[in-house]
């Protein structure tokens, strides 16, 4: 079957990309394509996951306190041994891990630090529903020896990169360098993500919203207020929750619409991770235009504390997310 004419291959759009930059030394799109080349090892696990015994609960917990998955671990695994072999790496912090992962060696120039998600909606992996992987970049200092946790404590304006990928219908790899966001889709028959969302915009109303109504007992008043405008007769506003927080963000990223999971008197903090969930998804959403808030403050601008630090999060098209924010400041 022809190479399908429908998009670039995403390396050669990083290299067009690269090529915008004179000075660049081409180590980023090196760590890109190792980052690549992850999401396609974890791709085909959770393609074939039914088949090979990679399914269900690896034992154990993880720093979160939750069951980790054998999907969980592959996934984690996979990303760092990718990225060991990348020489641009400094360190490394995973959902997975309690503490960084530190690359540097004699043989490192890079300055690059990755966080990730290595496999985020993992209670959706036995039943078949879509599951992704979350990452962002941040850069240190140049000639920076020693990397410690504290490097990796960053506001989210200070990513150079954030993406992820949704192992859904298909699989699809999405990311921003603050050029825009753009979409390439995975052709398993050649083995390349093709271009197939160039430039995405975000609309500046939906009409979904994805909050867990299960925890509605839990709510805030200006939570419970601006869901239950939201359900009132005419609005015409659908729910869709799916559990993964890459497919709801996805879906709501091309469609309209805004992703909630604020603070509640159950979780004072919300339940999404700062580092390698709500910032990288905050820098896609306001490339593309959409706007992220934990109600009370622009995500990207929190200095974080701690490595695995949670954050309320309300995520989405600007217009759904100013009304959920004036309702929840509304009700301080
Ligand atoms: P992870 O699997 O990486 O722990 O993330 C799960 C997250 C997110 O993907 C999803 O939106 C949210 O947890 C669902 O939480 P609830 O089941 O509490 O609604
Ligand atoms: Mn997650
Ligand atoms: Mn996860």
């Amino acid at each position: 079957m022809p190479l399908s004419m429908s998009g670039m291959p995403l390396t050669k759009f990083l290299l067009q990309e690269q090529r915008k930059h004179a000075d660049s030394s081409g180590s980023f799109t090196s760590l890109f394509s190792d980052i690549i080349v992850a999401a396609k090892l974890i791709s085909r696990a959770v393609n074939k996951a039914g088949l090979i015994d990679i399914l269900g609960a690896a034992g154990g917990k993880n720093v979160q306190g939750e069951e980790v998955q054998k999907l969980d671990e592959f996934a984690n695994t996979a990303m760092l041994h990718t990225m060991e072999l990348s020489s641009f790496v400094l360190g490394m912090a995973s959902e997975e891990m309690d503490d960084i992962v530190k690359m540097g060696g004699p043989h490192s120039r890079g300055n690059y630090l990755i966080l990730f998600d290595p496999l985020d909606g993992s209670s959706n992996i036995d039943v078949n529903i879509s599951v992704g992987t979350i990452f962002s970049i941040l850069k240190t200092p140049n000639g920076h020896d020693g990397v410690t946790e504290k490097d990796f404590l960053r506001p989210g304006v200070e990513q150079v990169c954030a993406g992820y990928v949704l192992y859904g219908s298909s699989t699809m790899f999405v990311y921003t360098t603050g050029n825009g966001v753009h979409g390439f889709t995975l052709d398993p028959s050649v083995g390349e993500f093709l271009l197939s969302h160039e430039n995405i915009r975000m609309p500046e109303r939906g009409k979904i919203y994805s909050i867990n109504e299960g925890n509605s007992a839990y709510w805030y008043d200006g939570t419970a207020k601006y869901i239950e405008k939201l359900k009132s007769n005419g609005s015409g506003y659908s729910a869709r929750y799916v559990g993964s927080l890459v497919a709801d963000f996805h879906r709501n990223l091309l469609k309209g619409g805004v992703f909630l999971y604020p603070a509640d008197k159950k979780s004072k903090k919300g339940k999404l991770r700062l580092l390698y969930e709500a910032n990288p998804l905050s820098f896609i959403v306001e490339q593309a235009g959409g706007m992220s808030s934990t109600g009370d403050n622009r995500v990207m601008e929190i200095v974080p504390e701690e490595l695995h630090q949670r954050v309320p999060l309300i995520i989405g098209s600007k217009a759904d997310v100013q009304e959920a924010v004036g309702c929840w400041r509304a009700a301080q």
